[in-house]
């Protein structure tokens, strides 16, 4: 890993700070997803999991949700770790893993909920094509998945090829929040068709630049 992962998580606590306000709006719609009951949910690069954590101690149900929160970095993996035993979330898996390695999910049954926060604007985009073609194996039909991507320096907006990526794969947007005054963009969308779909046939989905 190239970049310092858990100084990256001082700014959610600069009050008025893009990720500040990107986490409430994960939050706002992951809560939305928890009120459908889901049984399970998966977060990729899952960071320190505040977005997950909290919410699935105080929404009703989120303590019978089975959550795999899959997160590279050791230090940060053992603060969701502690995060989940304070919260009394005896159902919270935290792998210390690599997400990007299609092995690391050999194990992982499809899930209700999945979250792509901070990955998208991490990888080159052929891996997040390929990323995004391999969520409908790891989402039940009806899932909801809730991705980021910032916006980008230059006059074209990566995250419309992001959307684009989701809608090509057979997921409906259900909203897609690009506020003037910040950077981030958030996206979420439900997984249709009916079927289940084999893991595709690759030893990795992305690599962070
Ligand atoms: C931009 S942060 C996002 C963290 C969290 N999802 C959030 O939105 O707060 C990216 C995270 O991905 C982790 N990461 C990087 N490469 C990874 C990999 N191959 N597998 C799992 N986690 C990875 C980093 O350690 C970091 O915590």
């Amino acid at each position: 890993m190239t970049r310092d992962w858990v100084r990256w998580h001082d700014d959610y606590d600069a009050p008025g700070s893009s990720l500040s306000r990107r986490l409430e709006v994960v939050r706002e719609h992951l809560r939305d997803a928890l009120a459908e009951g889901p049984a399970s949910l998966l977060s990729i690069c899952a960071g320190d999991g505040r977005d997950v954590l909290p919410l699935l101690a105080s929404q009703p149900g989120g303590r019978s949700v089975r959550a795999l929160l899959i997160e590279l970095d050791p230090g940060l993996a053992h603060r969701a770790r502690e995060t989940a035993a304070e919260l009394d979330l005896p159902l919270v898996e935290v792998r210390t893993a690599d997400a990007g390695a299609i092995a690391t999910y050999a194990d992982v049954e499809p899930v209700d909920v999945l979250l792509a926060c901070g990955v998208f604007g991490n990888i080159p985009p052929a891996d997040m094509r390929r990323t995004v073609a391999a969520l409908p194996a790891l989402t039940n039909p009806g899932a909801t998945v809730i991705w980021t991507r910032g916006r980008g320096d230059g006059d074209a907006d990566p995250s419309a090829e992001v959307r684009a990526r989701f809608l090509a794969e057979g997921f409906t947007e259900l909203a897609f929040v690009a506020p003037d005054d910040a950077r981030f963009r958030v996206g979420v969308c439900r997984r249709s068709g009916e079927r289940a779909i084999p893991l595709p046939p690759v030893s990795r989905l992305f690599t962070f630049g």
